[in-house]
């Protein structure tokens, strides 16, 4: 849906060029959630803000949709911006409007639809996002969660095939944070719609996103299926932001289990894995005995997961790991 070719980008700063985003190829795939993390500065606004052509490229080609997008004169970049809805961590509604007209705006803007019609639309989108009985208020009586909502519904009026988030639950509180992304979930499964989602925690990448894109100093350092980055990320900033939400597990780099006997190995289990009653089972027929010393259950969007960290002792500990891998759990051994 989405690809960048050798796309960079540099701004002028005091007659000195300060690059942003460094020859960046990337490929968002049609109709999944594509999540970009990375610190302050990394340059994820920049990349998302380049989609849809409000910062213009330095360099390289992007394609949206089968559309070069650099190539489009202003004419087609009106259109072509219809079919990309975005939205913000500040919302950016008008607060001299109501609700009902700041979700309308960009229809009457567009100027395609006669009122009648733009007033049915807007109905079906309040009812979208669950804001019926708040058309005519202003924003300034609504809380973020509602407000954000409101950004959605409006993103969505021109019915856009991508929608851009630009740190979208930055400023929620974890609950409303969490209602919002079930929503984004929705549209992105009920419409159809493919999203480009950006973010600084990893807790919201593992809730929604399908694939993930690791930022650092305006490169992707690593990207590919979130279960797969947050379950064995490579690199240094990816463990870190692993880390973050995870809490010192046993991902903490230096930990070397010195007071720990035994073979020491890590246990990955995704989707049905994750609750058979694996362990006991293979302890037994084996002979091999195990000691936890890290663990982590929980959910990668729709998929369980867990991870844990055993010493092993006795028995016949090749069997062991041989039978967990056919069972479908990937086996690292940490220390032989
Ligand atoms: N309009 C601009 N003029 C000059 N430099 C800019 C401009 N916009 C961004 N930059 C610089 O480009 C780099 C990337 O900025 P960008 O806003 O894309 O980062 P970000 O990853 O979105 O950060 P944050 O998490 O703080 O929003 C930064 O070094 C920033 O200072
Ligand atoms: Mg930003």
């Amino acid at each position: 849906m989405i690809e960048f070719h050798d796309v960079h980008k540099s701004y002028a700063v005091n007659g000195q060029s300060i690059a942003a985003l460094q020859s960046m190829q990337l490929k968002v795939l049609r109709g999944e959630i594509f999540g970009l993390i990375g610190h302050s500065g990394a340059g994820k606004s920049t990349l998302l803000r380049l989609i849809n052509r409000l910062e213009e490229p330095s360099g390289g080609r992007i394609i949206v949709d089968g559309v070069d997008v650099t190539a489009l004169d202003a004419q087609g970049l009106r259109r072509f911006r219809q079919r990309v809805g975005m939205i913000f961590q500040h919302f950016n509604l008008l607060s001299s409007k109501t609700v009902a007209d700041n979700v309308a705006m960009p229809l009457k803007l567009a100027g395609e639809l006669p009122r009648v019609q733009i007033k049915q639309r807007v109905v079906e989108l309040l009812a979208r996002v669950g804001l019926s009985e708040h058309a005519n208020k202003y924003p300034a009586q609504l809380s973020g969660g509602q407000k954000q909502r409101v950004g959605i519904a409006r993103a969505l009026a021109t019915d856009p095939k991508i929608l851009l988030c630009d740190e979208a639950t930055s400023a929620l509180d974890p609950q409303t944070t969490a209602q919002v992304l079930q929503l984004l979930a929705e549209i992105n499964r009920e419409l159809g719609l493919t999203i480009v989602l950006i973010t600084h925690e990893m807790d919201v990448i593992r809730r929604v996103c399908d694939r993930v894109g690791v930022m650092d100093g305006g490169v992707i350092v690593e990207h590919g299926l979130v279960s797969d980055v947050f379950l064995h990320p490579q690199h240094p900033t990816t463990q870190r932001f692993v880390q973050e939400t995870e809490g010192d597990t046993d991902l903490a780099p230096g930990e070397d289990y010195q007071h720990v006997s035994g073979r020491i190995v890590r246990l990955t289990f995704l989707g049905e894995a994750t609750y058979a009653p694996l362990l006991g089972r293979v302890a037994r027929e084996t002979g091999v005995d195990y000691s936890i010393l890290a663990g982590r259950i929980g959910r990668i969007k729709d998929q369980a997961c867990g991870q844990l960290t055993l010493a092993l002792t006795g028995g016949k500990e090749m069997l062991a790991e041989q039978q967990l891998r056919a069972a479908g759990v990937h086996v690292e051994v940490l220390r032989p």
